[in-house]
């Protein structure tokens, strides 16, 4: 394994999309941000410098980061921002990742310009358990708002409403054909007939589950969140914000332009209904088509075209890419993730019925600390955060009925963390409630992949879903979008100790705090404990 450095300097970089000029927060200048290439088990030395007028954190969505919890990245979970004018030199340590991950910003809402994508090859070169692609091409989902990002964030959070939807969506960083002022710098891909290209997608968009798909071509699946899936072919990609998925495509069409296309699938309120386009272009002599033809997408509120295609996702599992579910668990969580309701501060709120809308799981609302948690514990320092996160909702009701009475689920407000033994084997069943309306959550936590063993629609039942569970190939991810007013469950070992956050993907959902910490303890022997801090972990 190698070691390999990289760069970033964070500047505020005017950019023009959609007719208009706005500095962002970018790294070297890039948006989308660098790609980051490595080979499975390297680790990666990122010089972070901050250039730009704003803190900032990044991290490394995916990386399991062994016992090395200090370059996570989170903001007051594992560090305080790096200042402007400040360094910090992060270690990304890569064990048995394997495809495609990304890296993005992790405070205030950042990571709307600040990430790229992370390509992990395999080992042996080459050696995929697919046929080798004639060549692979990164695909970014993103999202353009013409007014400033944070300026977006800080007013839903004091009026309490819900975010102004962006402006356009994103392919490589551009809005596409039927956008204003975009045309000219749409995204292509050339390809040539009969060859076979590995597409590695991520979708990097703030607050929406997106659809993708190209006219005349289905894909292949071939890997999730970094680890092989068994191939599925379909003609769409449903992908969660946090997700990445790769997939074959195979050039086998009349040599001509198309279209590939993305948009939001949303299941309540508060999406943009407009489609980003970038074009395929075959190679060869031919009179391109003077409006290519434009690809078929699962409509907006087509909530069985989300979860079926998630659904499908089942791990290689043979005997050179093994599963390691863990059969008996040790700790049983239940964690209800609602969207809630609390009483306007001054009587201007425009959330429903005019109150400030909030999230929570276990009806814990997260406030985030003023100093990191894991420097809280690394140095025992008391009154940061409570060890009491609730293993189950404090009372049971029927979470996905319609008209759940509002005043039976005021969240409390808390920096609650969650203590897991060294090596305990975990099961988290995740449940969608109904309060304030249903909305899918993509579900992430950081520092391990678990497996997805089982979801459905509707109430957990604990006597009959559990006998439901895919024991055998279920897919290991590191985000999981829990269905609309359903459940799922999800299995891993806590083999990992340090500090992790577990939360929603969907950027308002954790602004709103439905976000929750695990600490993992030390195990005994030097291999089991927690790695010292680095000297220039940014100061709080
Ligand atoms: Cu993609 Cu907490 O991160
Ligand atoms: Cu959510």
């Amino acid at each position: 394994a190698l070691i390999r450095r990289y760069k970033f300097v964070l500047t505020d970089t005017p950019y023009t999309r959609l007719c208009t000029n706005k500095s962002i927060l970018v790294v070297n200048g890039q948006f989308p941000g660098p790609t980051l290439y490595a080979t499975e088990g390297d680790t990666l030395v990122v010089d972070v410098q901050n250039r730009a007028s704003e803190n900032v954190t990044i991290h490394w969505h995916g990386v399991n980061q062994p016992r090395y919890p200090w370059s996570d990245g989170p903001v007051y979970i594992t560090q305080c921002p790096i200042q402007p004018g400040s360094k910090f030199s992060q270690k990304i340590f890569l064990s048995d990742e394997i495809g495609t991950l990304w890296w993005h910003a992790h405070s205030d809402w950042s990571r709307a310009t600040v990430h790229g994508a992370i390509v992990i090859y395999p080992k042996k070169k080459n050696n995929y358990p697919f046929r080798k692609p004639h060549a692979e091409v990164p695909i970014i989902l993103g999202e353009w708002w013409k007014s400033d990002i944070q300026a977006v964030l800080t007013e839903f959070l004091d009026n309490g409403g819900d975010p102004n939807v962006s402006d356009a969506f994103l392919i490589n960083g551009q809005p596409g054909d039927f956008y204003p002022c975009s045309r000219s710098d749409t995204f292509k891909l050339t390809v040539e007939y009969g060859k076979t290209y590995l597409i590695r997608m991520v979708n990097a968009v703030m607050n929406n589950i997106m659809f993708f798909s190209i006219a005349n071509h289905s894909v292949t699946v071939v890997g999730s969140d970094a680890s092989y899936t068994k191939q599925i072919r379909s003609d769409y990609i449903a992908i969660s914000p946090g997700q990445t998925i790769d997939f074959l495509l195979k050039a086998n069409q009349r040599p001509s332009h198309y279209y590939m296309a993305a948009h939001a699938y949303a299941s309540a309120a508060s999406y943009d209904n407009t489609t980003t386009t970038a074009i395929i272009e075959y190679r060869g002599n031919y009179t391109p088509p003077s409006s290519p033809l434009l690809p078929r997408l699962p409509t907006f509120n087509d909530t069985n075209a989300s979860v079926n295609f998630t659904g499908r996702l089942r791990s290689l599992g043979n005997k050179d890419y093994p599963v390691d579910v863990p059969k008996n668990v040790t700790n049983t969580f239940l964690f209800t993730l609602s969207i809630n309701l609390t009483p306007c501060p001054n009587d201007s709120c425009v959330g429903p019925f005019n109150e400030r809308l909030l999230a929570s799981m276990n009806n814990i609302t997260f406030v985030q600390p003023t100093i990191s948690i894991l420097q809280a514990y690394y140095q025992r320092i008391r009154n940061v955060y409570g060890d009491d996160f609730p293993s189950y909702p404090p009372f049971a009701f029927n979470y996905t009925a319609d008209n759940i009475p509002r005043a039976l689920w005021r969240p409390q407000n808390g920096t609650k963390i969650r203590v897991l033994k060294y090596n305990s084997s975990v099961e988290i069943v995740f449940q969608g409630t109904n309060t304030v309306g249903g909305i899918d959550h993509p579900m992430h936590l950081h520092g391990h992949s678990f497996y997805v063993v089982g979801w459905g629609f509707g109430n957990f039942d604990k006597d009959n879903d559990p006998s439901t569970y895919n024991l055998v190939d279920p897919p290991l991810m590191n985000t999981i979008a829990v269905p609309i007013n359903g459940w799922t469950t999800i299995r891993f070992q806590a083999k990992n100790p340090g500090v992790w956050l577990l939360h929603c993907h969907i950027d308002r959902h954790l602004s709103w705090g439905m976000d929750m910490t695990f600490i993992t303890k030390n195990g005994k022997g030097k291999d089991a404990r927690m790695l010292p801090p680095p000297p220039d972990m940014p100061p709080c």
